[in-house]
């Protein structure tokens, strides 16, 4: 990420905006020196790292995104009667490839699209392919890391925001973090306004253990790259060949756990520092958060948001919530 807004295409009616992390490097060391190592999952979207992501959505074991995407084909035009938005900014939080909002702007009719990805680049070539797809649209890319708390650009019209966070991308928050995170949204919202979130939901272990450690291995290829794209942020000298995928369902924590664990004694080292990890030492990467509905609806309470309905697939595998501020 770069501090300068990135350049506009010819085609671009607006730049992209980029916010930049505060220094990343320092951050990552010091959750590298830990006693219990970690790595942010944001680390985990380089240019690579989205692509493999794609794939992961792909995979026959991973349910969540094409659960989500026949939830919202349904039901879009109940959701959007329900949501009572005319005309509304479309706040899209982790665009990504904007494909899925794509699939919502005809039935939507948003007066502007905001995509926001904390992956500026993928972000401006998926908005310059939209925009040609949609020119009454306007649209706006702003390339931020929104897991501390959201910001917006000034630019974003304040009026009928439509917050969208399909995914289950929240379940990357603690609880606590995602009261937190949610609260920020609410704090955003002025008047008539709304959220739209995607939230997975527990379900038999086996179930979630193979959504998380396909037989491929596209997941275990996408939590590895994580240590090439620390290496260049960080300037770390990780070798992928020493580490390999763990990924299991913590159920008393609610939660699938993704680590990276050391298949011999390694050294990493980076500028000013190091550290010596054991074999079978693990560095902690992801936190997937499962949800159940009353739980969600209380969280999002937690936050001043009223859950207005929710819709949720035959299995009861995902969950799609429609909130609003809670003006009680
Ligand atoms: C993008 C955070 C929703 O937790 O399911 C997929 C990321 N990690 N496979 C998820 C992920 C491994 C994903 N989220």
């Amino acid at each position: 990420m770069t501090g300068q807004p990135l350049p506009s295409f010819a085609a671009a009616g607006r730049p992209t905006l980029a916010q930049p992390a505060a220094d990343p490097a320092a951050r990552i060391r010091a959750d590298l020196a830990a006693p219990s190592a970690s790595i942010a999952p944001r680390w985990f979207y380089d240019d690579l790292g989205s692509r493999l992501f794609r794939a992961i959505t792909a995979l026959p074991e991973y349910y969540p995104t094409r659960t989500e995407a026949a939830l919202l084909q349904q039901h879009l035009p109940a959701i959007v009667e329900a949501t009572e938005l005319h005309r509304p900014t479309l706040i899209d939080l982790g665009a990504g490839d904007c494909e899925k909002a794509a699939r919502l702007l005809d039935t939507v009719q948003p007066s502007t699209y905001v995509a926001v990805d904390i992956s500026a680049a993928f972000l401006h070539e998926a908005l310059a392919q939209l925009r040609r797809q949609h020119p009454g649209i306007d649209m706006l890319g702003v390339g931020a890391d929104f897991a501390e708390r959201l910001e917006l650009p000034a630019v974003v019209p304040e009026q009928r925001r439509l917050f969208f966070y399909p995914g289950s991308s929240i379940g990357n928050f603690t609880p606590t973090e995602a009261a937190h995170f949610l609260g920020s949204v609410r704090a955003q919202m002025h008047g008539p306004s709304a959220l739209w979130i995607g939230v997975d939901l527990h379900k038999p272990r086996e179930i979630l253990e193979l959504a998380y450690d396909d037989p491929l291995g596209v997941t275990a290829a996408f939590n590895k790259n994580v240590l090439r794209h620390v290496n260049r942020l960080a300037g770390t000298d990780f070798d992928v060949a020493d580490w390999q995928h763990v990924a299991f369902y913590a159920e008393r924590l609610g939660r699938i756990e993704m680590h990276l664990e050391a298949l011999r004694q390694v050294t990493v080292r980076w500028p000013g520092g190091g550290r010596r990890f054991e074999a079978g030492e693990r560095i902690h990467t992801e936190n997937s958060y499962k949800h159940t509905v009353p739980g969600f609806r209380a969280l999002l309470a937690t936050a001043g948001l009223r859950t207005v309905e929710h819709w949720t697939d035959d299995r009861g595998w995902f969950a799609f919530f429609l909130a609003v501020p809670d003006l009680a």
